[in-house]
């Protein structure tokens, strides 16, 4: 983390789980862990439809309400699709785009996630633009190259001042939901990278400036040290964030003085 640069954020992603009936009892349980966060803003990203339940549940709780994907067209005959203008509409501050889950079971492209992220930013939704390398890859030794590749194509045609706005998650496939994480130095070492990459497309202003989170089973106990890395500003959180203690450890992590 570098505080003194930009923001610390620790976002939830809920991914496909619990009900929105479920949410008043969560948000009462987790309120006493962000009545006010310190140093750092959370969020949690649901379903679609569990947005105006989950704005209404986090209303007093400072969790800004986010969601997992939207279209890359503004309106239209798209069946199904949800626009950046109706997430904005109902107040949701977040958007995850690109995330590895919708690369694989919905074929998503780094061209696709360029399109949805300019869609996200033409909203003022703050996009979280996830990266990551599978384990074959890692294994092949082109992790740096395909992370390279993956922000640029991402970026591609996003101005700097729009670029503040963006949120990068490093978020390494092999790491997702198996409680495999990876090393603070490995996660640290991308994340570096990534911030280096945006330093030779927009300048050490620019760059010094995007907050970089890292996701794939962190938790509440290897979250400090993550976090400790200095390139690393905060967590996509998934299994961990549907468990209020535990999340709100990881918030904790973040908090320090
Ligand atoms: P886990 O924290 O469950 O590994 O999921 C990470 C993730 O995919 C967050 O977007």
């Amino acid at each position: 983390m570098n505080r003194k640069y930009r923001k610390t954020v620790i976002a939830g992603n809920w991914k496909m789980n619990k009900l929105p009936s479920e949410l008043k009892a969560f948000a009462a349980e987790l309120k006493p862990f962000v009545h006010k966060p310190k140093w750092c803003d959370v969020g949690i990203c649901v379903p679609g439809v569990m947005i105006p339940a989950a704005l209404r549940a986090f209303k007093d709780n400072k969790v800004g309400v986010g969601a997992q994907d939207l279209s890359a067209a503004a309106s239209g005959a798209y069946t199904g699709e949800v626009s950046g203008a109706q997430l904005a509409d109902v107040g949701t501050k977040y958007v995850i785009v690109g995330h590895s889950e919708r690369r694989q079971y919905h074929g998503e492209t780094d061209e696709m996630i360029n399109a949805k992220t300019k869609a996200a930013l033409a909203n003022k939704l703050i996009p979280i633009a996830c990266v990551g390398e599978t384990l074959e890859q890692r294994e092949m030794g082109i992790t740096l190259e395909l992370i390279t590749l993956q922000v640029k194509t991402i970026l591609s045609g996003i101005p700097a001042e729009q670029m503040r706005k963006v949120i990068i998650a490093y978020e390494p496939v092999w790491a997702i939901g198996t409680g495999k994480t990876a090393t603070a130095e490995q996660a640290g070492e991308v994340c570096t990278h990534i911030r280096a990459v945006i330093r030779k497309l927009y300048g050490a202003r620019v760059a010094r400036s995007v907050t970089i989170q890292y996701g794939g089973s962190m938790n509440g106990k290897n979250a400090m040290e993550l976090l400790a890395q200095p390139d690393i500003d905060g967590g996509l959180v998934g299994g961990a964030s549907l468990k209020p203690e535990e999340f709100a450890q990881i918030i904790h992590a973040a908090n320090q003085d």
